[in-house]
């Protein structure tokens, strides 16, 4: 299977928070390839950093694209061109349109049964920790930059409220029910990302508010797994507009 490149529409329009996060993120992207040589790069899912894809993509000419390497945080189990998938939702806004090598795109492969689909990214992250991030205090990449969304219900990546909290596994399958979305899923666990240098979550949208509220305030990362996501030695960072940030002024 392979999707075509597509185009750019002729006129990209990007909104406030879309044009602030492409320029934060860049200077991200130069600044850990400047550090390490390299960028990895855990992309999100769902429609919240489409503007900020689009807007990477134009500012293509800032970035070394052969330095980064993407992944994703989590994926849904469809194949790479059905309009529920993740990665095509990334290579249609973002990958397709700027020169960053194949080999460098490392997606879940939806496509699998949810077992195997799960063993491939593992063996996906061990084998390219092992050549490009080999200090890594585990088998999976400490990766740079973690892009992650936010759901209405307080989900983040596919760990949605309820799921199991001390997982030692880096990878696991999920199936969960949001907004009419594919269900089954593989989803990077706090395992994994708590190794990361740097979380960004982005959530926009007064429908986000009351999730970012509550995951900001009450101290139940079962009910809120984005309180999960806590780097031992990374930072975390929310990207909101003011909408989704209602009237909060800092995190708890
Ligand atoms: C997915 C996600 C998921 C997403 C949130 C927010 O595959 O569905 O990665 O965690 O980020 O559901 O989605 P929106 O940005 O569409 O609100």
């Amino acid at each position: 299977m392979t999707l075509s490149p597509s185009l750019l529409p002729e006129h990209v329009v990007l909104d406030d928070f879309a044009v602030e996060a492409t320029g934060l993120l860049v200077a991200e992207l130069r600044a850990a390839v400047r550090a390490r040589g390299l960028v990895s790069v855990a992309l999100a899912g769902g429609g919240t950093p489409l503007g900020l894809y689009r807007g990477l993509a134009i500012m293509a000419g800032d970035v070394d694209w052969k330095r980064v390497h993407v992944f994703w945080g989590d994926e849904r189990l469809v194949s790479p061109d059905d309009p529920g998938s993740n990665y095509r939702e990334a290579f249609e806004a973002l990958l397709s349109h700027v020169p960053i090598p194949p080999e460098n795109i490392h997606r879940v492969r939806g496509e699998l049964p949810a077992g195997e689909a799960v063993a491939d990214y593992v063996a996906q992250l061990r084998d390219w920790a092992a050549v490009h991030d080999p200090r890594a205090p585990n088998p999976w990449p400490r990766f740079d930059i973690v892009l992650l969304g936010l759901g209405e219900d307080g989900h983040t990546a596919s760990l949605f409220p309820g799921s199991p909290v001390d997982v030692a596994a880096p990878v696991i399958a999920v199936t969960a029910d949001y907004q009419g979305r594919p269900a089954g899923r593989v989803t990077l666990t706090p395992r994994l990302l708590n190794d990361a240098r740097r979380v960004i979550f982005l959530a926009t949208g007064a429908k986000k508010t009351a999730a970012v509220r509550k995951t900001w305030t009450i101290d139940d990362p079962v009910r809120f797994p984005a309180r999960r996501i806590r780097p031992a030695n990374g930072r975390v960072t929310w990207w909101l507009d003011r909408a989704a940030a209602g009237d909060l002024t800092s995190p708890a």
